[in-house]
């Protein structure tokens, strides 16, 4: 959700912003924009993808040595020039470049324009400057005071980095809500939402904590809260590889990505099981392993993709370890008063681990004294900085807006929690959880099975690419598998589409069934096959346009179906790792064949940082 870079030192900035900016844009992609500071502040601007700014920069003056950039996802004002980042104090002294929401803006807004202030824009991000310009006017101090000052005033979550005409060797970030991470390199400092347009130039980061304030010039990093604190930075070194944030000869990161999953899910059990001894051990949340085994309750939060893996977590859970789970949207969770006890265990999952909807249900469930875990991604990002402990999911820097690689390291690590607290309880025979952690280790290799269906999805998404709706079915675990390939097919293709219990869909659903109407069901051969079946003959009696993810070998749903695709055999409780991997292709073929950007779809962001 917007995207910054800063650089300062002795190189020139622009190349070092704008790749930067493209290494960002997942995180939004309305806009974008650079300030240089180099004789006076230039600012360039344009609506669109960063390759817009750089053709409309084209043969501009473009040198400096200090700079700010910025790639939006709008919340505040339609994406336009106008509104693109940077924003300039109206004397032109100051910019800044903004994540995040001012929620004050409006009272600020009116205030300052008592006062003679002038807007050129309506985001709430030039309000800021207006702030911390009048406060430089009024105060007669220096910037890094200013900016503290004004921060001081603002309600709400932000990143920003400001840059000074009249010191034009330094630069101010902060951060509170949003990420920022400051990279160190010789006689230069790089500025950056998240490491990615750090990692080619350096390895050694500092993450900005909330409420901190950097000054930064080329020889010196100077950190401070907004109480006036002096920090000392925290130096840490960057793990991530270069070739991680590329798409290595695939078309789109999505795809890689897809490809991906048999390594990532590996990654993410390195260590962690132990088959043969039927033991799972999880080093970040054996401190809470008495929590675990004595819970009254497990509440997951989390938003879309994530979600969904909450749900497949709810089942595995409650099947293996026996402890009652809810499965929360954490935008609704933290706007109820939900109840919750010291004995109640709150996992939250997150990719991203900035979501802001997630973060503030675990400062709720923290506050009313709940043990919180966390299932993320990024590594050092702020949901596992408000958990007391969690799992990371190390499935690598997912890029693609649409989650994929993501989901399947969420569902790996929930099936690990929920053996985990099942062997913590004993609510399993010792030979079962042999058994499973057996095939457990063994899904890389069916995933890499299940990627064979590449053809399979791309022909049946040339048969489905010019339908308006979909449908999405599945019973028990394979019903949050059917949200999730509801979920990818709408998000990169625009064809709108509905997941359902497959029972469900004559309870309202079946009344939007004809032939136009192509109906993807989960019907694999497990516990509620013979059910799925029947739901599969009421669409097939309404003319329905049957696609089956069906078992191996298949042949009594294949009699019935007007397409399948097979996936390999494996228990129960690893279906979502298999049949998710046909349903995440079929939305990539057929979001490509209908001309979308199946990496950058329209109005997403990557991560969603205000509620
Ligand atoms: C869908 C998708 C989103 C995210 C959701 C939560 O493909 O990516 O639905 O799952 O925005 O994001 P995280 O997991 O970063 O909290």
């Amino acid at each position: 959700m917007c995207g910054i870079v800063g650089y300062i030192g002795q190189k020139e900035a622009w190349p070092i912003i704008v790749k930067g900016l493209k290494r960002l844009e997942y995180r939004g992609y309305d806009s974008s924009g650079i300030a240089l500071v180099a004789d006076g502040i230039k600012s360039y601007k344009k609506t669109g993808k960063v390759t817009d700014l750089e053709a409309f920069a084209e043969g501009k003056a473009l040198g400096g040595k200090v700079g700010i950039g910025h790639t939006r996802w709008a919340t505040h004002g339609e994406p336009s020039d106008r509104n693109a980042h940077p924003h300039l104090s109206e004397d032109g002294r100051l910019a800044i470049v903004h994540n995040g929401i001012i929620e004050n803006y409006g009272p600020l807004k009116e205030e300052l324009a008592s006062r003679g202030h002038v807007f050129q824009s309506d985001t709430d991000t030039e309000v800021l400057i207006h702030l911390i310009a009048d406060i430089l006017k009024e105060e007669k101090t220096d910037l890094l005071e200013a900016v503290r000052l004004a921060l001081s005033q603002v309600v709400g979550a932000y990143a920003i980095v400001v840059a000074d005409r009249e010191s034009p060797n330094q630069l101010v970030a902060a951060r509170k809500g949003s990420p920022m991470v400051i990279g160190i390199g010789e006689q230069e400092y790089f500025i950056a939402s998240d490491a990615s347009p750090i990692i080619e130039y350096t390895r050694n980061v500092v993450y900005l904590k909330d409420q901190e304030i950097a000054f930064i010039n080329a020889d010196e990093l100077l950190i401070k809260t907004i109480d006036n604190e002096v920090h000392t930075p925290y130096v840490q070194q960057l793990e991530m590889q270069l070739e991680m944030l590329e798409k290595a000869g695939y078309d789109h990161f999505m795809l890689k990505e897809i490809h991906e999953q048999p390594r990532s899910i590996r990654d993410c059990m390195r260590g962690r099981i132990y088959p043969q001894e039927g033991m799972v051990q999880l080093g970040g949340i054996k401190e809470y392993a008495e929590k675990l085994r004595n819970a009254d309750r497990i509440i997951i939060v989390a938003c879309g993709t994530s979600w969904h893996a909450g749900l497949v977590g709810e089942y595995l859970i409650e099947e293996y370890a026996r402890v009652p789970v809810g499965v929360e949207y954490a935008s609704e969770f933290r706007y109820r008063n939900p109840i919750i006890t010291e004995r109640d265990i709150v996992i939250a999952i997150s990719q991203s681990g900035e979501t802001a909807d997630t973060m503030a249900a675990v400062e709720l469930a923290k506050e009313r004294g709940a043990t919180i875990l966390g299932i993320c991604n990024v590594v050092g990002s702020s949901i596992p900085r408000l958990t007391h402990g969690g799992v990371y999911t190390h499935a690598g820097p997912e890029i693609g807006v649409a989650s994929t690689k993501a989901f399947t390291a969420q569902v790996t690590v929930l099936t690990q929690i929920a053996l985990y607290v099942a062997q913590l309880r004993g609510t399993l025979p010792q030979s079962k959880l042999v058994e499973l952690l057996t095939t457990l280790q063994d899904i890389p290799l069916l995933v890499e099975k299940a990627l064979n269906c590449d053809e399979a999805t791309r022909y049946i998404a040339s048969e489905i690419k010019d339908a308006t709706n979909a449908i999405f079915l599945g019973r028990g675990i394979g019903f949050p598998v059917a949200l999730e390939g509801a979920l990818k097919l709408k998000e990169i293709s625009y064809i709108h589409a509905e997941g359902y219990p497959a029972a469900e869909m004559k309870h309202g659903p079946i009344a939007l069934i004809d032939e136009e109407m192509p109906v993807v069901v989960i019907a694999t051969q497990n516990s509620s096959y013979e059910k799925v079946i029947s739901n599969i003959q009421e669409v097939k009696a309404r003319k329905g346009r049957i696609i089956a993810i069906v078992t191996e070998g298949d042949t009594a749903v294949k009699g019935l179906a007007d397409y399948v695709i097979e996936i390999p055999h494996a228990d129960e409780a690893f279906l979502p790792l298999l049949a998710t991997i046909p349903l995440q292709l079929l939305s990539y073929h057929t979001a490509l064949l209908r001309g979308c950007n199946v990496d950058q779809p329209r109005n997403l962001a990557k991560s969603v940082t205000v509620e």
